[in-house]
């Protein structure tokens, strides 16, 4: 008889509240995750649980948050939520959880599910494109990290550590200093797998032994064949995973939706930063 626990990896889903009439939205996010949500319905044996890695909203708003929320009953499994960076805590907190508490409150939570101990982190930042973390979310990683020994832990981040201190990319991941403390907070620490989302690729690492798993997410894909040295292009594809973690490690099989790989936009480095700073500015005001 087999251990195996099964689970599925949703990310990026960027829902837009139809009110909003958004005019940045790339494809239409309702319309996939709907079909996603009756995939996953459909999937037999029945999965235990759903990662949903963030950049749940395309702007962060409340109603984007419960138009959310609405499609996500009748799903009837428990949904790991995680905030990315074009989420707002406080339109998380109002719109999905219905709380009105601690609206500039980090999203830091673990819970054990099918006997999978599951630690999300809240990587998200009011001013940038990557990600951060702060001090007091390493005092409550290393708690849950103390947490239920003998299960195995999985984490989930928007932003994925990186994989290179390199200046030019930080808006990448998670941010160089905090990539370098989570490596040592997680050093000697038994993890099944790291899963994020961010760059809307379907990309697989193995970083410092932890196998690191980059979904597509349901928006846009980021052309992984144009060269990557001064602009991003997004392309139509949108994608999920099916995780199976077994007594010999985890396996992340992709179900990736058709795709004419048609052209939706090109960003150069100096407009993200240009974004960025421009958010940043706005934060301050
Ligand atoms: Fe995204």
């Amino acid at each position: 008889m087999t251990n195996n626990k099964t689970f599925v990896h949703i990310t990026d889903l960027h829902i837009s509240a139809p009110e909003l009439q958004d005019e940045k939205l790339r494809s239409d996010t309702t319309a996939t995750l709907t079909t996603v949500l009756e995939m996953i319905r459909g999937i037999e044996p029945r999965p235990s649980f759903v990662i949903a890695s963030g950049d749940l909203t395309n702007h962060g708003d409340e109603a984007s948050f419960r138009t959310l929320a609405g499609m996500m009953e009748g799903l009837d499994l428990p949904v790991v939520w995680a905030l990315g960076n074009h989420d707002t805590r406080a339109g998380f907190y109002a719109g999905l959880l219905g709380s009105a508490d601690g609206a500039d409150k980090t999203y830091d939570h673990d819970q054990v599910l099918d006997g999978i101990h599951v630690i999300t982190l809240d990587t998200s930042s009011p001013v940038r494109i990557g990600g951060d973390l702060a001090g007091a979310q390493f005092a409550f990683l290393e708690a849950a990290l103390d947490r239920h020994a003998g299960l195995p832990k999985i984490i989930v981040l928007h932003h994925a550590p990186a994989l290179d201190i390199d200046p030019d990319w930080e808006w990448e991941g998670l941010s160089f200093t905090a990539t370098e403390r989570l490596a040592a907070t997680l050093k000697g620490r038994d993890i099944a797998g790291i899963f994020s989302g961010h760059i809307h690729q379907d990309r697989f690492s193995h970083w410092h032994g932890i196998p690191l798993i980059v979904g597509m997410g349901l928006h846009a894909a980021l052309d992984p064949l144009h060269p990557a040295t001064d602009s991003i292009r997004s392309v139509q594809g949108t994608s999920f995973s099916l995780c199976t973690l077994r007594d010999s490690g985890l396996t992340v099989t992709c179900a990736p939706l058709p795709s004419d790989r048609r052209e939706l936009g090109i960003a150069t480095i100096p407009q993200l930063q240009a974004y960025e700073a421009a958010r940043a500015a706005e934060f301050a005001a």
